[in-house]
């Protein structure tokens, strides 16, 4: 199926590796011109060479997205470099885990900028370039929009407000910008090494096996996800294949998530 991104811009926040580096793979891959991000320069280039090949054109701009002056510097350089801009992805580090009550203060304050403001930011900045020619964005969130996870507090709280987020810039952006979110469930990338370690650490799993498992271990599908499978999923919500498609949250998670809706 041809998605029709080709010379497209688009820009994916937080895509030096693991899912949103798949993101950006998956639009280049349909010819879109890509705007990759993160903090660490080395990081960045690797990234950007890892995509020399794809029939889109993909540059690097590093940007630290608990910055607002970074996400205006990011989005405008983005703009200059291929004179417009088509399509976002948001997405960022994910939070760390604990229980609700053992967070302090400065740890909910800095996850809300992290994960909430950061998505905000970069979309009230790029809200006009995306607007001008008829766009589409595209949030990362998890699957605990839909379930509640144990010791995932942070997420449960702030990957909600993405979602009402989502459905708000649905209705202000229409018909213009189409505003949707996928929710994914476990993804083979570098922060689940982080994920299993802390949950070993904090006492929860006596071993990493054990943590893997509990993470991993009851996908109906009986894997988990290749990040080039919610690249995919991205890549079609941000094309015209999409086009009756707004204010959804996709989740992509291998039927692992309770849920029924
Ligand atoms: N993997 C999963 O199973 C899964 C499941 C559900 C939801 N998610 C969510 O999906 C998102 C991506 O997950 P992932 O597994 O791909 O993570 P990852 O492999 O750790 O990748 C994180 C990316 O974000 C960049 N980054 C981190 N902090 C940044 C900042 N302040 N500003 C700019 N860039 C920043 C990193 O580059 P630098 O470090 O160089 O900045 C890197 O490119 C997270 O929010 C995660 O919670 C993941």
């Amino acid at each position: 199926m041809d998605l029709g991104l080709a010379n497209d811009t688009a820009l994916v926040t937080a895509s030096s590796s693991g899912l949103g580096r798949a993101c950006a793979r998956a639009l280049a891959n349909e010819g879109a011109n890509v705007v990759c991000n993160g903090r660490d320069r080395d990081r960045l280039d690797a990234a950007v060479e890892a995509l020399e090949g794809t029939p889109g054109t993909v540059r690097g701009v590093a940007a630290d997205l608990t910055d607002p002056d970074a996400i205006d510097a990011l989005v405008s350089e983005t703009v200059d470099t291929f004179g417009g801009l088509d399509h976002l992805v948001t997405n960022v580090a994910g939070p760390s885990t604990a229980r609700a009550l053992d967070i302090d203060d400065g740890t909910w304050q800095a996850t809300y900028d992290l994960l909430f403001m950061s998505a905000l930011r970069s979309i009230r900045t790029a809200a006009p370039a995306l607007t001008e020619g008829g766009g589409s964005i595209v949030m990362m969130t998890s699957r605990t929009t839909r379930e509640i996870i144990e010791e995932y507090a942070l997420s449960n709280v702030f990957r909600l407000a993405l979602v009402g987020l989502n459905k708000t810039l649905a209705k202000e952006l229409a018909p213009e910008v189409r505003v949707n979110a996928v929710a994914p469930g476990p993804f083979e990338t570098g922060r689940i090494g982080t994920l299993v370690a802390e949950s070993v650490e904090s006492g929860r799993f006596e071993s990493r096996e054990a943590a893997y498992e509990a993470w991993a271990g009851d996908v109906p599908l009986g894997r988990p996800g290749e990040p080039s499978e919610l690249g995919d999923l991205v890549a079609y919500l941000a094309s015209e294949r999409a086009s009756y498609v707004t204010g959804a949250t996709v989740p992509i998670d291998g039927g692992v998530t309770d849920a029924p809706l």
